[in-house]
């Protein structure tokens, strides 16, 4: 393993906290419009193409030097040779003791490590899968997933982002949470002779999802369900636990793949069903296209490390706390839940790999909805409040729809918001309109300040030719780079989560409470709330 450099302990780290408080750095006075109007090369400077991703970076509080030092943090970091660690199997996920190899499920068959069992598993997947999708011959209509956190974000942010690539004759379902109102619903409308449950978890432990399989097992035999192992597979590294379910048709993978990292393997089942075997494999190449890109490409042309070092800089220099994110296509409506899990649950880390208290800030909030359903919630705080948050847009460039006249609005929405962060408007414009809903009982000075945006607001634009499995495999490799970036910068462990366990282990605590009753030994609040929920 490389030895690991903070990033406060860099040269470059220091170069850069000058850098944000120059007189005209970005933290005081660097305009966004300014640079455009003096800097006729911005956008192209500013601009990357990886496989699949093409991402406008120009409309961030950056600038040349800014962009130069945050390399030298990298290199500095040595970004680089943990990158290559990362991809050649060493333990990256130190506190666990583990290699962190998603990047292994999606290459090409005799490439990268483990590459026997990578294929002889997704061979038999994929068998599996277009079993499944011959629905005359399989009978199955209707697809269940049941499982939590990365095993079922993931699949479902695919399954519904490439719903156009989607079988016809089959409807998928992902049951996560353990209130029996996500459960009850799907259950009501199934006919447990046409439905196939996949139950998934890495660790076949995880209560909401054993609660919410066996209830759906009841529910099938209660139902005049035969045959529970053809409609019931697992999903688990945990074999044992899944035959002691009573599962015997199971895929397999590693503890070397972490559950928000999992999608790319037998996790993937949902949606290795929804596109079929060269779906599925197109969804890998994408991803491993990203993959090659982020190894390969220099510093300056590589998209997941730039984005990576942007995150650094506003979240370290500029303090920005949170990142919103605004996929302008439906489709992609469950990318900010599953961007939460794969920043949040990796980076949300307040030691580094040596334990030792970190003196700066990691994991912004990401959080976000599809455009234009955004601007019409929550996008005045964006454009008017007093914090700055930067937006990343989604853009795709080709609808899969034939409705007229509806796609170029929408892009003309993503394209103008990102405008009007970066334009502003001057108290001097707003001055010169006369809005038709202001009161006449109200000054027009007070009115144009009330009208007045600050404008400079950053955001980055992501365009996607089209959204098809490869895309959208190259989107979700470029975010797992870009997380390990920073993540490097800020020499964290970005592949554990203790955090998760605490709030399990009084959870289980609580529970016989609740039937008894029994508060001593509770704080006031906790057993208060025990009481009247009982
Ligand atoms: O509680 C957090 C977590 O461990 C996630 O990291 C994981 O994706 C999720 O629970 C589900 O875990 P499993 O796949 O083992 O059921």
């Amino acid at each position: 393993m490389p030895a690991f450099v903070r990033g406060d302990r860099t040269p470059a780290w220091a170069a850069l906290a000058a850098l944000a408080e120059l007189p005209s750095g970005p933290a005081r006075t660097f305009d966004l419009r300014e640079a455009f109007a003096t800097d006729l090369g911005r956008f192209e400077r500013l601009s990357l193409q990886a496989p699949g991703v093409f991402a406008d970076l120009s409309k961030n509080l950056w600038d040349d030097s800014v962009r130069s030092t945050l390399l030298q943090l990298a290199e500095q970091c040595g970004v680089a040779a943990r990158r290559d660690a990362l991809l050649a199997g060493a333990p990256v996920n130190a506190t666990e003791g583990r290699a962190v190899l998603h990047t292994a499920l999606r290459a090409p068959r005799g490439q990268g490590p483990h590459t026997q069992e990578v294929h002889a598993v997704l061979d038999r997947l994929l068998a599996f899968a277009e079993g499944v999708r011959d629905v005359q011959r399989s009978g199955i209509r209707d697809v269940v997933n049941i499982g939590i956190g990365g095993s079922d974000l993931g699949p479902q942010m695919a399954v519904a982002a490439l719903d156009d690539h989607i079988h016809p004759d089959l409807r998928f379902h992902f049951v996560s949470n353990v209130d029996g109102h996500d459960l009850a619903p799907v259950l009501r409308r199934l006919n447990p002779a046409t439905t196939l449950f996949i139950v998934a978890s890495k660790t076949f432990t995880t209560q909401e999802t054993l609660a919410n399989a066996e209830a759906a097992k009841a529910w099938f035999l209660a139902q005049g369900g035969t045959d529970v192992a053809r409609h019931f597979v697992g999903v688990t590294t945990n074999l044992k636990a899944a035959a002691a379910f009573g599962i015997t048709t199971t895929f397999g993978f590693w503890d070397w793949v972490g559950g928000r990292y999992s999608l790319w393997g037998a996790i993937g089942l949902p949606i290795a069903i929804a596109l079929g075997a060269d779906g599925f494999r197109a969804f890998l190449q994408g991803a491993h296209e990203m993959d090659l890109h982020f190894q390969q490409a220099a510093p300056q042309d590589n998209l997941p490390l730039q984005l990576g070092l942007l995150d650094v800089w506003y979240r370290n220099f500029m303090q920005f706390g949170s990142r919103s994110v605004a996929p302008y296509h439906q489709g992609l409506r469950r990318l900010p839940a599953y961007l939460q899990q794969l920043e949040m649950e990796s980076n949300g880390k307040s030691v580094d790999l040596e334990g030792q208290p970190l003196p700066y800030s990691t994991s912004p909030v990401v959080w976000g909805e599809p455009g234009t359903n955004g601007q019409h919630a929550y996008f005045q705080m964006l454009h008017q409040g007093t914090d700055v948050i930067p937006v990343e847009f989604i853009a795709v460039k080709e609808p899969t729809h034939t409705i007229p006249g509806l796609h170029r609005k929408l892009l003309a929405n993503c394209l103008a918001q990102s405008q009007a962060l970066m334009l502003g408007k001057s108290a001097a414009e707003a001055a010169l309109e006369k809005p038709p809903t202001a009161s006449p009982d109200v000054a027009p000075d007070v009115i144009a300040r009330h009208r007045t945006f600050a404008g400079n607001r950053p955001s980055t634009t992501l365009v996607l030719e089209r959204l098809d499995p490869k895309t959208l495999g190259a989107l979700i490799a470029m975010y797992e780079h870009r997380v390990f970036t920073s993540a490097a910068v800020w020499g964290i462990n970005a592949y554990d989560q203790w955090g998760v366990e605490l709030g399990k282990a009084l959870c289980n605590q609580l529970l016989p409470r609740l039937d008894s009753g029994e508060v001593s030994g509770l704080d006031a609040s906790t057993a208060g709330l025990l009481a009247r929920l009982r």
